[in-house]
């Protein structure tokens, strides 16, 4: 009997094989039921009383290095299997990668048409005292801008406040730096609407300035004539119209032919066959003046827009929430647009 089970552990220890199925027959073929060590077993009790403690160390023996060799054999089948599933060969998992949001889109190009032509970029703080976004731009003191109605109040006497618009960069520039001085704000403002298709309480504009000696308004309208056929097509017209700001005179709000029916009237331009764009006119001398420029010596123009506006006519987006939601199936929209 010895000698049929050190058969049985030769066979064991000589076993090498990780195919799961081999490894399976050999545990069966021990260890199952009807197997070698039940067998064994049972043979067990005829074994002659003195031979016993030998021949049960023996079949122990066989029974432990049985299991441990299905145990290790079978981890071994398990790793090679893992390893196997991953498939070095298969194409790889499609990713999604990021888009530029369109403000941030229609930001760059106003940014690069300018650029283009000698404007510096120029940006302020969002918290604003009262003095850079309505004192120095020549807001007189009972103003309705300096209402609560449009202003953000962070701290009242002295007044500071969101900044309702980017002019504000206009007077801390011209406070830094002395003329010739050509540059453009984009930022961030914020009034206190109600948010609505056509209205939000945080939006996006960009501010134009340039002072030097001798400029005149034939300077600003070439210079947003120029701007209008980059960002629109070069068959784009403009028109001026007079209008009221604090801080230019005389002040004026530009239109471009309609993006859509170009000038002939429909129902985007409201068949007048014009869409508004910006406002702008010749700064004020009294803005110079507070801020430190010489206005006898100097003059200049300024004009300011909003990107959400240039967006929505560039991409026809007809409500301003859009922009402010994060929706993946609008913002997906503008992927290949970098
Ligand atoms: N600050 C004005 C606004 O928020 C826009 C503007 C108008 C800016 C005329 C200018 C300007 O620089 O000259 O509506």
């Amino acid at each position: 009997m010895i000698e049929k089970i050190n058969q049985y552990l030769q066979e064991i220890k000589t076993f090498d094989s990780t195919d799961p199925d081999k490894i399976e027959q050999l545990r069966i073929k021990y260890l199952g039921r009807k197997g070698l060590l039940n067998e064994l077993f049972a043979e067990f009790k005829e074994v002659p009383k003195e031979e016993k403690p030998e021949v049960g160390k023996k079949i122990n023996e066989l029974k432990k290095e049985a299991q441990k060799k299905i145990e290790q054999l079978s981890r071994q089948a398990k790793q090679e299997g893992n390893k196997q599933k991953i498939d070095l060969t298969a194409p790889a998992k499609p990713y999604e990668p990021g888009s530029r949001h369109p403000i941030s889109l229609i930001r760059k190009e106003i940014i690069d048409i300018f650029n283009r032509v000698g404007f510096t970029i120029s940006e302020g703080p969002e918290i604003e005292d009262d003095w850079h976004v309505f004192t120095a731009l020549n807001f007189p003191a009972e103003h309705p801008a300096r209402d609560m109605q449009d202003t953000f109040f962070i701290q009242r006497s002295p007044d500071v406040v969101l900044r309702t618009h980017t002019s504000s960069v206009q007077v801390r520039v011209m406070k830094d730096n002395q003329p010739p001085i050509r540059t453009i704000s984009p930022g961030r403002v914020f009034r206190n609407e109600a948010i609505s298709a056509r209205a939000h309480c945080i939006f996006h504009q960009v501010e134009g300035l340039y002072i030097d000696e001798d400029i005149s308004f034939a300077d600003l309208k070439q210079i947003l004539l120029y701007f209008a056929q980059e960002m629109f097509g070069k068959e784009t017209k403009i028109r001026f119209r007079p209008s009221y700001f604090p801080f230019t005179e005389p002040s004026a709000e530009m239109d471009i032919s309609c993006t859509l029916c170009g000038g002939k009237g429909c129902n985007v331009c409201k068949y007048t066959g014009f869409l508004e764009i910006l406002g702008c006119g010749m700064v004020d001398p009294n803005v110079l003046d507070n801020s430190d420029i010489d206005s006898s010596k100097y003059s200049g123009y300024a004009f300011g827009m909003g990107i959400e506006r240039i967006a929505q006519l560039k991409y026809n987006v007809n409500d301003l929430r859009l922009y402010f939601e994060n929706d993946i199936r609008f913002l997906d929209q503008f992927k290949s647009k970098f």
